[in-house]
């Protein structure tokens, strides 16, 4: 009897290994990277993640929205722990502006003071900088910006991100996100674009003379566009894409519009980008290619693969919607799941069950 359970059960396990390590269509229509391990390492985050904040040495308050937000719930969240031993991950509080001699006092105090930073030199330890921090001579202020974990902006500061260790914030939500019907999608413009007035004028001013595309500098509902079009375009430069009152990216993907991001190399600073299957979701089109180029680049997906995308997007909108009381699976728990399988890079000092 001992013996047939144990076959059926490696049977099973054979059988479970071929689905995930083929590409079943299950996970090829998943936004997930990891789509059978992601749901049960969210719940064991729920119940094991811990949180260490050191005391403040002043009120913070940040002007990004998605920062703020971000900091707001993660002070008032129940991942947070007052037993140090007990913690994960240690929350370094760095008020925004804050000057490259402060930043390297502010680590040394912590260094000095208590035992957590020398056990890894800060690779454990994590802090919220909207533009991130720059590279420093300071020894202190370097282990920060090359150990720990900056949460940022997205779109980054070129050069203040370092990719798979830095983690970009997914963009403050639109309100008429929260609105967003099921209603099938008309898709009656190819491309939209939500003009800032100023990037990329020539490239803009082409889109602006081809029916296909509408380009407005102030579109009346961001929802409602990115439901009538196909495509939203980007063009990736510092900070552009999070502009407040502009279409982003993740209102985009919501509301079903497939992002084209217009640059001349890759991206590697989108938010929850190890997570996410961005490469299944996203166009990224070269600068130079002009209007026609970037018509050529949209005519050439097919309709079933363009219907797979816009799937994709949708899906993971969800995961970038900011709440002003945290939701399951949204903006800030994706964010602190980032954290959660940062965890390990980390510490080698304790052992943990997995
Ligand atoms: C951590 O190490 C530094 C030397 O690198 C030392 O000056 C400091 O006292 C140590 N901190 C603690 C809490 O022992
Ligand atoms: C889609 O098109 C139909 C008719 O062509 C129209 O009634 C409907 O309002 C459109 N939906 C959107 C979201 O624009």
């Amino acid at each position: 009897m001992t013996k047939f359970c144990f076959c059926i059960c490696l049977i099973i396990f054979f059988f479970v290994s071929i689905q995930t390590s083929s590409s079943s269509p299950s996970s090829s229509s998943s936004p997930y990277l990891s789509p059978t391990t992601f749901t049960k390492n969210y719940n064991k985050m729920l119940v094991n993640f811990k949180l260490f904040i050191y005391p403040p040495v002043q009120h913070i308050a940040f002007s990004s929205p998605s920062a703020s937000l971000f900091y707001k719930s993660l002070i008032n969240s129940a991942f947070v722990t007052r037993e140090p031993e007990e913690a994960h991950l240690f929350f370094v509080p760095v008020s925004p502006g804050t000057s490259k001699r402060a930043l390297a006092r502010l680590v040394r105090e912590l260094r000095t003071r208590y035992t957590f930073w020398n056990r890894t030199l800060g690779a454990d330890h994590f802090f919220i900088s909207p533009e991130g921090i720059e590279f420093s001579s300071d020894r202190n202020a370097l282990e920060l910006k090359k150990n720990s974990v900056q949460i940022s902006v997205f779109p980054t500061v070129s050069g203040n991100f370092i990719p798979h260790k830095d983690i970009s914030l997914p963009p403050a939500s639109t309100p008429e996100l929260k609105l967003i019907s099921e209603e099938p999608v008309n898709g009656t413009v190819l491309g939209f674009l939500n003009w800032d007035g100023r990037t990329e004028a020539e490239l803009v001013n082409e889109l602006k003379l081809d029916d296909d595309f509408l380009v407005e500098s102030e579109p009346s509902n961001h929802v409602e566009r990115g439901k009538n079009s196909k495509f939203c375009l980007f063009f990736y430069s510092d900070g552009s894409l999070a502009a407040t009152n502009s279409m982003n990216i993740a209102t985009a993907m919501s509301s079903g519009c497939v992002p084209v991001v217009i640059v001349d190399r890759p991206v590697q600073d989108f938010p929850l980008m190890d997570v996410l299957r961005w490469s299944e979701m996203v166009l990224l089109i070269g600068n130079r290619r002009g209007a026609d180029g970037v018509k050529a680049v949209l005519g050439g997906v097919t309709a079933e693969k363009y219907e797979k995308m816009r799937k994709l997007c949708v899906a993971a909108g969800q995961h970038m919607v900011w709440n002003d009381e945290p939701q399951p699976y949204d903006a800030f728990h994706m964010v602190i799941y980032q954290l959660w399988m940062r965890r390990h890079t980390i510490r080698y000092t304790r052992r943990e069950e997995f």
